[in-house]
């Protein structure tokens, strides 16, 4: 995920940032268990470099117990009958007795599709809507279910409304009230693009989010049962540097095209954010945006923007955004999971 030197005890106890600690006491315990567990550790190691994230070993566990695995599911279904430190022990006791359960899911990958980034997407597309584009194509990379390809469709602070809602606190002064700009092409490329009707493939993204967090599970749900309803996307499977020409030009001249991506390069290889980086760059004539929403310590081969103001909370991932052909801007900070925004595009230049 970085090229910071792999230490995973260091990995599973820096996953879970300061702010979602105070809200997620069982997690946290268990990340500070699996840290001190040398077997833990070691299968983190065992995971594909670009794996060797913590939340893959959380996953896998949570999958099992999703699955009725008999030891793990009564501790995650009854999970406040015990204190986050006996959670924690009992499931690391599991894990050290069957390293299987995690070690037979290590193929997976982390691809856990947050609806609540499309309150950030959307934020920027109504900024950029202000600043005149008024049609767009959106390729999302790293799509994963490609929940992120509506960001017209949800609702964001919305009360007394059809649809999904996704909450999302601005914290700071700006905030941008222009309509969206018209989505026409939905472009997802993934690895492994994930089929909403595949069962496996859907419980693997619920084994992905957090058992804490009952609401985001209910919210996953709810946007399954709408997405049926939304205009059908392209799904291209591959990886994105192969992918992106396929992408653009799938493209017509009605409307600009918006690349984006939100927590998939910090998946990508320093290797491959360099060349992601060089090839987004190669399409300097044509005329499109590059967006993206990422952790800066995960994607420092991206050599995103310096930023014009700190983060206002620890862990958060930064808003980046240029036009093909410009230097990337810094357009401010957002919760990972889009809980809050601290959005301060620059001033749009004059052309
Ligand atoms: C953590 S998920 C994020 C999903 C989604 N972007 C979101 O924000 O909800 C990362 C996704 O990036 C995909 N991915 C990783 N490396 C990729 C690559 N080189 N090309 C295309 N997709 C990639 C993974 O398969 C996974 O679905």
């Amino acid at each position: 995920m970085s090229d910071d030197i792999f230490d995973p005890a260091r990995y599973y106890r820096l996953s879970i940032s300061p702010e979602d600690r105070e809200r997620l006491p069982y997690y946290s315990a268990l990340v500070d268990t699996l840290a001190d567990s040398s077997l833990a550790c070691q299968l983190l190691a065992e995971a594909r470099p670009e794996q060797r994230n913590p939340m893959l070993v959380l996953a896998a566990l949570h999958y099992h117990a999703l699955r009725a695995d008999h030891d793990l599911a009564p501790l995650y279904t009854d999970m406040a009958a015990l204190t986050p430190d006996a959670f924690a022990h009992a499931v690391t006791a599991v894990l050290e007795r069957r390293p299987s359960l995690v070690r037979g899911e290590l193929h997976r990958s982390t691809q856990t599709n947050e609806p609540g980034r499309s309150a950030v997407l959307a934020t920027i597309l109504g900024e950029l809507s202000g600043r005149g584009v008024s049609d767009v194509h959106l390729i999302d990379v790293g799509t994963s279910m490609g929940l992120n390809l509506y960001p017209d469709y949800y609702r964001v602070n919305e009360d007394d409304t059809e649809g999904v809602v996704l909450t999302m606190e601005y914290l700071g002064e700006h905030q941008t009230s222009s309509p969206l700009p018209r989505i026409h092409q939905r472009i997802g490329i993934d690895l492994n693009p994930l089929d909403p009707e595949n069962a496996d493939d859907v419980l693997w993204l619920k084994a992905c989010l957090w058992p804490e967090q009952p609401e985001r599970i209910a919210r996953f749900d709810e946007v399954l049962d709408e997405m049926v309803l939304w205009p059908k996307a392209t799904r291209l499977r591959g990886s994105a540097v192969d992918l992106i020409d396929e992408a653009l030009e799938l493209c017509g001249p009605e409307a600009m095209p918006v690349i984006f991506h939100s927590w998939a390069a910090a998946y990508f290889s320093p290797e491959d954010q360099v060349h992601w980086r060089e090839r987004i760059m190669s399409h300097v004539r044509t005329r499109a945006l590059w967006v993206y929403f990422e952790n800066p310590w995960c994607v420092k081969s991206l050599e995103p923007p310096a930023a014009t103001a700190a983060s206002p909370r620890a862990g958060a991932s930064q808003i980046v955004v240029c036009e093909l052909g410009d230097d990337p801007a810094h357009w401010g900070w957002a919760h990972s999971h889009g809980r809050w925004i601290s959005f301060s595009p620059p001033p749009a230049r004059a052309r």
